[in-house]
């Protein structure tokens, strides 16, 4: 049994919370057409949806928005935090953006053209979305060992670097204006890549000319696993094993909104100076001048904190342990999931949970509308529904190769005492899952359905 880590921390202020009654909540996610994006977070107990942005800030963030500096353009703000991407991630440019999307889009429209193809270890949804928007084709290459639930490889972030060669013999290096590593792999459950990994991606993409984007949005916790978990690295800091992982990069795309512990922001870093006047410009017609990118300075003064903050020893063992916790609690339950734990969510295997509901009538809402009938507990779909998508050339659909549901958990706000609460309904869920229904579709939109689709119970 994997004991509740004490939190590094004591709570300064804190955010009332309610339970509606079990009638009521279903009447609510009927009225949302069982898209818990629709949902009112009145109405929800425990939000685990996401772990993005929705962090508690600490003291010394709350304080740094008193010193944000508005100034339009040059301000100290931004300065503060240049210095302190400089210190971790390395690179000689970067923007601000408002989160991690944001940035996406920016690199996409200054780099991406109709038939190029961009590989990563499993894009997120986000990525898919800015890269297909493109007229781009995002490629998956996770490794083998992302393939079985249940293996406990450490590393199951990694990618296929073999399926990496034969990916740019086939279409050509020339069509590839990057290539991605998402540190922590979200979409394949939250699992980090190794250093070793993320070496021989760099050396592969680089020998054939292609530039080394990483999606760092959990890059405290993905240093944190390989300091944990790699051969060489137990006796190295955070801030060091970040800096090693970023100096295999020419760029990264990042939501502050994970690993910045704030509430809204991101950037886009890079090295290549004719990349960093086109990004520029494009930021300036989207988001907002170079030294604020959408947002206000005091939002770069809370990031300039988190970040560093976020690469405490004591924070990532308090947050990788809390998540192993929870995980503890999903298998006394008995209910499959991506093992090991991840970094930041427990991913419920809702396909083999639910074999009775096939694919395309989507185990995985079905799991996360019984969660929030049975109790007020918000989920995510990261299945078929967020990531099957048709094919550019042949039209035929792509589907994930899991039937995910994400339980994020929010940094540094939920307690022990919470958790068991999860713990406590998914046990109670299991004991009849036999009997539960899947979903049908009745609205969605061209691309990332799973924010505005309706369903109806099959
Ligand atoms: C791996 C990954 N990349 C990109 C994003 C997009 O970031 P944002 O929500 O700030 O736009 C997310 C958000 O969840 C993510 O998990």
């Amino acid at each position: 049994m994997t004991n509740y880590p004490p939190e590094p921390f004591r709570i300064k202020a804190v955010e009332p919370i309610r339970r509606i009654s079990r009638s009521e909540r279903e009447a609510a996610i009927k009225q949302a057409h069982y898209n818990v994006f629709s949902l009112s977070s009145e109405d929800v107990y425990i939000d685990l949806m996401t772990d993005s942005g929705t962090g508690a800030m600490s003291d010394q963030q709350w304080a740094a928005l008193m010193a944000g500096d508005e100034a339009y353009a040059g301000s100290r703000s931004f300065l503060r935090l240049k210095a302190v991407i400089e210190q971790i991630f390395g690179f000689a440019h970067f923007v601000p953006t408002h989160q991690g999307r944001a940035a996406e889009n920016i690199l996409c429209a200054v780099r991406v053209q109709p038939a190029h193809v961009i590989p990563n270890n499993a894009h997120f949804d986000t990525t898919q979305g800015n890269i297909l928007a493109r007229g781009g084709r995002p490629v998956d290459l996770p490794a083998a060992e992302a393939a079985d639930p249940a293996s406990d490889f450490p590393f199951k972030g990694d990618m296929d670097t073999q399926a990496l060669e034969v990916l740019i013999g086939e279409v050509g290096a020339k069509a590839i204006p990057f290539g991605m590593m998402t540190i922590t792999n979200n979409a394949g459950g939250g699992q980090p890549v190794s250093m070793a990994n993320l070496q021989a991606v760099s050396e592969i993409l680089h020998k054939h000319n292609v530039p080394l984007i990483i999606d760092a949005c959990r890059f405290a916790e993905n240093a944190y696993f390989i300091q944990q978990r790699e051969a060489g690295w137990s006796d190295k800091g955070l801030p060091e094993i970040a800096r090693a992982m970023f100096a295999l990069a020419d760029g990264a795309t990042m939501s502050a909104k994970k690993d910045g512990l704030v509430n809204i922001g991101g950037f886009l870093a890079m090295n290549d100076d004719e990349l960093f006047r086109d990004v520029g410009n494009e930021l300036i017609l989207r988001e907002g001048f170079l030294t604020y990118g959408g947002l206000a300075g005091r939002d770069l003064d809370a990031m300039a904190v988190g970040l560093q903050e976020a690469l405490q020893s004591d924070y990532q063992e308090y947050r990788t342990g809390q998540v192993a916790y929870l995980a503890d609690r999903v298998r006394q339950a008995g209910i499959p999931m991506i093992e090991p734990p991840g970094g930041h969510a427990i991913y419920i295997d809702a396909g083999q949970f639910l074999p009775q509901i096939p694919r395309d009538e989507f185990p995985g809402l079905s799991v996360v509308a019984e969660l929030f009938v049975q109790g007020g507990i918000r989920t995510c779909e990261l299945g078929s529904i967020a990531f099957a998508h048709p094919d550019l050339e042949t039209g035929q659909m792509i589907y994930p190769p899991f039937e995910l549901v994400r339980l994020a958990l929010p940094r540094r706000v939920y307690t022990q005492a919470h958790l068991d609460y999860v713990g406590d309904t998914l046990a109670g869920i299991a004991r009849y899952a036999d009997s539960l229904r899947g979903f049908r579709i009745t609205y969605q939109p061209k691309l990332m359905r799973h924010f505005t689709a309706h369903f109806e119970p099959v």
